[in-house]
């Protein structure tokens, strides 16, 4: 089996990501911060349909030191998926530094840390990278600024590591327009849904397995490097 790390695995769109590639073969590294018990569930469902086929790995992705811990554990790695991601408002007006740090750690300089850190054990695999954007990376998010330049700056790191690690990684992305609404932190009122969906041209949210069937399609897709594929039901096409 080839192996796959996918960050934020446990849950929601990370989850189905894990299941499809298992599904299509592969031995998965499910990775989690705080949802350690969903990573067990999922682990254990997976382990009884092949066993030794998933694991759990965890790591704080906006501490450096975590890492390079998860990173010098892995053995072999094929497929680096870089979804976690942290999203929430940040009005100009109360935007402070630690939000700066929070969202660009974790949505940009940990995609780019694990790039580099397990780039040699991608190599010698021919193995690729695949991160999770969004379409916000190209038309900003009112109120979400800081979210917004943190996705922008994964567009390019996605272009930018698919020329430095050619020939051997191919590096992709994935844009998600509206799949899972957010929780907690991230959560918008009924009346923003509506007006939200009535800007998607397939007047629908996606659902998660459309972003892990594209991922599973640039995965197979040998030819096709530094590319990034909106899915987002023709939302683009009224931004
Ligand atoms: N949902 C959508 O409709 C949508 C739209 C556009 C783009 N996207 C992108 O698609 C991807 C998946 O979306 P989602 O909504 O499923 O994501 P999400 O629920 O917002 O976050 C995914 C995971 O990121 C992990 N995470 C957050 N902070 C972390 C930290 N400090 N260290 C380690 N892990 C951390 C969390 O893991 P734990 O739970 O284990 O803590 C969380 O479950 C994201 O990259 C998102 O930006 C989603």
């Amino acid at each position: 089996m080839k192996t796959a790390l996918i960050t934020g695995g446990a849950v929601r769109i990370g989850a189905q990501i894990v299941k499809t590639l298992h599904e299509n073969n592969y031995r998965v590294l499910v990775h989690y911060h705080q949802s350690k018990k969903s990573a067990q569930t999922l682990c254990n469902e997976l382990n009884a349909i092949i066993s030794n086929s998933a694991e759990m790995v965890c790591a704080d992705l906006n501490i450096v030191s975590d890492i390079e811990k998860l990173s010098s554990k892995i053995e072999s790695l094929d497929l680096l998926i870089n979804n976690a991601s942290v999203f929430y408002q940040t009005p100009l007006t109360n935007a402070k530094h630690d939000d700066w740090d929070n969202l660009i750690n974790v949505n940009l300089k940990a995609p780019y840390f694990l790039a580099t850190e397990l780039s040699n054990k991608l190599k010698s695999r021919n193995g690729s990278i695949i991160n999770i954007v969004d379409i916000h990376s190209e038309r900003p998010l009112k109120n979400h600024s800081i979210y917004s330049i943190s996705k922008a700056g994964l567009n390019m790191l996605t272009l930018s590591l698919a020329k430095e690690l050619a020939p051997n990684v191919r590096v992709n992305g994935v844009s998600p327009g509206s799949i899972i609404w957010p929780q907690n932190k991230g959560s918008i009122s009924d009346k923003q849904k509506e007006n939200m969906l009535d800007r998607v041209a397939l007047k629908r949210q996606g659902n998660p397995k459309d972003i892990a069937e594209a991922i599973l399609f640039l995965v197979k897709s040998d030819y096709i490097t530094g590319q990034i594929i909106n899915i987002d039901g023709g939302r683009t096409l009224y931004q």
